[in-house]
């Protein structure tokens, strides 16, 4: 047979245009695009009828956390990562994610982290431990600017390893840069191509405006929020703008949860500067209300929305980002998943204090705290109760930071950015798909339905006699006891999600390997042109630096 799998009615949506064609697929690759294949050419291979949904590229998701350390956690905060390799792809899979990029983090108090190369060794060694339904890749994180590693290691990371970015944080004690460790990362990642990642938060007024709330025992999850005001993120993503700026880096601002940073990014856009923004599905759903839910004195559901950046105050943040997502100023539409259990003691505890009453100067939900939780998700065993207590996690800062969103990211920006009408379908490919394989250095491989690049597909169910349906955690394959998302209505779903030609997700079911998802050697950030993009004049001093 000429081909292995033909994809047969279906509207196919790239980053550029939508049409009905045939995908014809020969050994893990799109082979052939065609208006209709004749009867010859489908001898033999695998149908696979569309009904009129959308066939687009599989999603790519540059923004996950599986097994981070327990040691340290995602940030450094004690928690324990729920989902590893398996649990963690199997939810991508059946949420139309075809790859994802993870991350590898040092840890800078460990000396033995010192090598960079150690550390993707060693995450490299847990994905293989227990392989992987989709492709997966790896940035670093750097938390040291020791320059005998930066120098002989990073190329060593992009020649050998194909890893080709790097995310910095500019917050959290153990994880943070100063500004002139931030000048150093960045200028031995410009040196090697390397894309950088930025966490934009001001580490110094977060712990600052926190001894300030703790003071007044304003300790409760939803004083998480206040502690990280919009202009925390505004001032950081300004700051970074101008140190990247300053030595001539491209960067990429993950996570932008306010129309304030969001805005930076928008201004130094338009100045021509190469900034690229990441935004994520909690910006868009949850608000400081969802931090504020409490029900008895046992339940510690209240800490389930806490991520930094916070989510937005107020429903009107949400229209704000709406208009940077359409207009262009998001460059990629990633998860943040971030996983943490309920159940597990070293998981997502707190709000023990809330419910004491220290909901100073706000009114809470209504819920009267002496009646009887009538929460879906858990009420904690009275044994774990006094133990969290005795490590005082009640207070926000010592609640794991991020929430659960792999298996969500798709559909929810399906449901409310393209069937809504904010974005159009070739909109929705870009952000999901073709801008996060270009800015990772995974373009033409993946992003796209050009012949000769992997066959990662994600089909939609035909829109016609699709039923909404509201979203419960019961619907969803990660290991962890919660979504954020819980009774949102979604009106699609990825009825099949293809890797290399293989289906991993099929009308409901995983029907995929665990030894199928490959590594991902990536290259250069392909978005960003090189040629000085930042001016040649001499007051920059990357012309002589
Ligand atoms: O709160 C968040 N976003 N946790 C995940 C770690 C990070 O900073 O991305
Ligand atoms: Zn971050
Ligand atoms: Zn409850
Ligand atoms: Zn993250």
């Amino acid at each position: 047979p000429r081909f292995d799998t033909v994809i047969v009615n279906g509207l196919v949506v790239t980053a550029a245009d939508s049409a009905y064609y045939n995908i014809g697929i020969k050994d893990g690759k799109i082979e052939a695009l065609a208006r209709e294949f004749s009867s010859a050419d489908l001898e033999g291979c695998e149908i696979i009828d569309a009904e009129g949904a959308y066939v687009m590229p599989g999603g790519i998701d540059g923004h996950v956390h599986l097994c981070q350390d327990l040691k340290t956690g995602p940030n450094k905060l004690g928690g324990r990562c729920s989902d590893n390799f398996e649990t963690g792809s199997r939810s991508a899979a059946a949420g139309g994610t075809t790859t994802m990029v993870n991350f590898a983090s040092q840890d800078r108090l460990d000396e033995a982290d010192r090598s960079l190369i150690g550390v993707v060794q060693r995450y490299a060694a847990r994905a293989q431990s227990t392989g992987s339904y989709i492709d997966y890749a790896f940035h670093v994180i750097i938390t040291r600017n020791d320059p005998d590693v930066l120098q002989s290691e990073l190329p060593v990371l992009v020649k050998e390893w194909g890893i080709t970015s790097c995310k910095l944080f500019m917050t959290y004690d153990t994880m943070r840069l100063t500004d002139r460790q931030l000048l150093d990362v960045m200028v031995a990642a410009r040196k090697n191509s390397v894309t950088t990642l930025i966490h934009a938060e001001n580490g110094d007024a977060i712990e600052w405006l926190t001894e300030q709330l703790e003071a007044r025992d304003m300790i409760a999850p939803y004083y998480h929020a206040l502690s990280r005001p919009p202009l925390i993120e505004a001032e950081a993503s300004n700051r970074a703008i101008a140190l990247a700026q300053l030595v001539q880096n491209p960067i990429l601002f993950v996570h932008i949860g306010s129309p304030m940073a969001a805005q930076n990014v928008r201004e130094a856009q338009s100045r021509g500067l190469p900034i690229y923004a990441e935004t994520c599905p909690q910006y868009f759903n949850l608000t400081w209300q969802d931090l504020k839910r409490f029900h008895s004195p046992t339940c510690f559901e209240n800490s389930k929305m806490i991520c930094s950046p916070p989510p937005p105050a107020e429903k009107n943040d949400h229209e704000a980002l709406q208009r940077y997502l359409a207009n262009g100023t998001f460059t990629i539409w990633s998860s943040d998943h971030c996983p943490f259990r309920y159940d597990d003691p070293d998981g997502k505890p707190a709000g023990v204090l809330e419910h004491a009453g220290s909901m100073q100067g706000e009114s809470g939900d209504g819920h009267n705290p002496a009646a009887p939780c009538t929460s879906v998700y858990h009420e904690v065993p009275k044994e774990d109760l006094s133990r969290l207590l005795a490590r005082k996690m009640g207070h926000f800062k010592h609640v794991p930071n991020g929430i659960p969103g792999v298996e969500t990211r798709l559909p929810l920006l399906f449901s409310q950015g393209l069937l809504t009408g904010l974005i159009s379908p070739s909109r929705f490919v870009e952000l999901t798909s073709t801008n996060p394989a270009k800015l990772y250095g995974m373009y033409p491989q993946k992003g796209c339905l050009m012949p000769g690049s992997d066959a990662d597909l994600v089909i939609w169910h035909p829109q016609a006699t699709f039923k909404p349906f509201a979203l419960s955690n019961s619907h969803l394959h990660h290991n962890v006891d919660y979504t954020p998302y819980e009774g949102q209505t979604l009106s699609n779903w990825p009825r099949y999600t293809m890797v290399r030609g293989k289906l991993i997700w099929s009308n409901g079911k995983i029907v995929g390997q665990l030894s199928h998802g490959n590594f991902v050697k990536r290259g250069p950030n392909s978005l960003h042109q090189r040629p000085q993009p930042f001016g040649t004049d001499l007051r920059n001093v990357a012309t002589w630096l």
